[in-house]
């Protein structure tokens, strides 16, 4: 898998007051000379806080410890727990595809996922709350199949049970994890035949899924009190978790629905359509489906007000979201007047086509 920073990033990064006090805490643990070392628990605090880790996200951490960016880039871009795009508001849904998991059923949590989500891993719902990913055995195999949402497990799921979980989660509820078929952790199915009393302190509940309900919650930002659950400069107003769920299936069936869809040709004006490649995150595959869709020119993209916009996010299938994300509008009011982006070169664009 290709793991490259994010096309679109914030101007700059912070620790929120707290954070900073507990990363400098924990330069404390490390040996004189060797606090460069707390790198990898530093950057994942920043992801706690954002979600996400993003280019200033990444330089700041280094900054901090006093590392080359170059080295904090390479450990970001090298683990997979590292997200390097946005992830949802609310969660990023991590299915585990290991033997045991496949065995009993991911496969078809991901497929609710691509349904109910978004098409592929690593992108945004429509609505901007969820985003889910693939990831290896998460050690939870006799609980098989499961998946990792914010900071818990939830187990023994069905697609059904997956579904409702994440309709929970979107009406701002915390759903219990653990096992979600009545098991108390891994025992058989058929019940424990000895040491029946598993003596835990948290009741008819394992230590685990005691401690999720004494917090309350599973998947709040670090300090998100302080910190913008989802990042300000998506400026996005999605973040709200009292809005009602909607399912896949019906943000499929009304995707066409949102907002107003903007004027599109049949063909491009006097035979020649803009490249429309020079826009950052505009691949080959994009340029075709926006032809598709009626638009061949910069001027057209340059003109789509907010509720045009919203038509095509949600119409851009495979890669809904993209074009406020990437900021086209702009790009386009730029090209169209006959400027360059800072993205106009062929060696951009190269690094585009891998991320469609
Ligand atoms: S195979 Fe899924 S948790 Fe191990």
């Amino acid at each position: 898998m290709l793991r490259r920073l994010h096309p679109v990033q914030p101007d700059s990064f912070e620790f929120t007051p707290a954070n900073l006090e507990w990363a400098k805490a924990q330069l404390t643990k490390y040996p004189e000379g060797r606090q460069q070392s707390a790198i990898i628990p530093v950057l994942w605090r920043a992801q706690e806080q954002e979600g996400w880790l993003s280019r200033p996200a990444i330089e700041y951490c280094a900054d901090l410890l006093g590392l080359p960016h170059i080295r904090a880039l390479e450990v970001a871009t090298f683990y997979f727990m590292f997200q390097l795009q946005p992830v949802g508001s609310v969660a990023n849904i991590q299915i585990c595809g290991t033997t045991s998991c496949m065995i009993c059923g991911a496969e078809d949590l991901i497929d609710l996922c691509k349904r109910k989500i978004a098409p592929s891993p690593h992108t945004l719902s429509a609505d901007g709350k969820f985003s889910w990913e693939e990831v290896e055995c998460l050690g939870a195999c006799a609980n098989a199949p499961m998946a990792q949402i914010g900071k818990d497990y939830y187990e023994d799921l069905t697609p059904e049970k997956l579904e409702a979980l994440i309709d929970a989660f979107s009406e701002g509820k915390v759903p219990l994890p653990g096992p979600q078929n009545g098991r108390f952790a891994s025992e058989p199915a058929s019940g424990l035949t000895s040491l029946k009393d598993h003596g835990g302190e948290g009741g008819d509940l394992n230590a685990s899924a005691a401690l999720a309900r004494e917090f309350g919650e599973t998947v709040k930002r670090i300090d998100g009190s302080e910190a913008p659950i989802l990042t300000k400069w998506l400026k996005s107003d999605t973040n709200a978790v009292t809005e009602p769920a909607r399912a896949s299936t019906e943000t499929v069936s009304q995707a066409e629905d949102i907002g107003r869809r903007p004027e599109g040709l049949d063909a491009p004006k006097d035979g020649a359509a803009d490249d429309l490649k020079l826009i950052k995150g505009v691949g080959p595959k994009l340029e075709k489906l926006l032809n598709s869709l009626g638009f061949w020119h910069f001027d057209q993209i340059a003109s789509w007000g907010q509720d045009e916009l919203a038509w095509v996010d949600a119409n851009l299938e495979g890669f809904k979201g993209r074009a406020s994300r990437d900021e086209w509008v702009a790009q386009a009011k730029i090209l169209a007047e006959g400027g360059k982006t800072e993205f106009s070169t062929r060696a951009e664009q190269d690094d585009r086509y891998d991320e469609e």
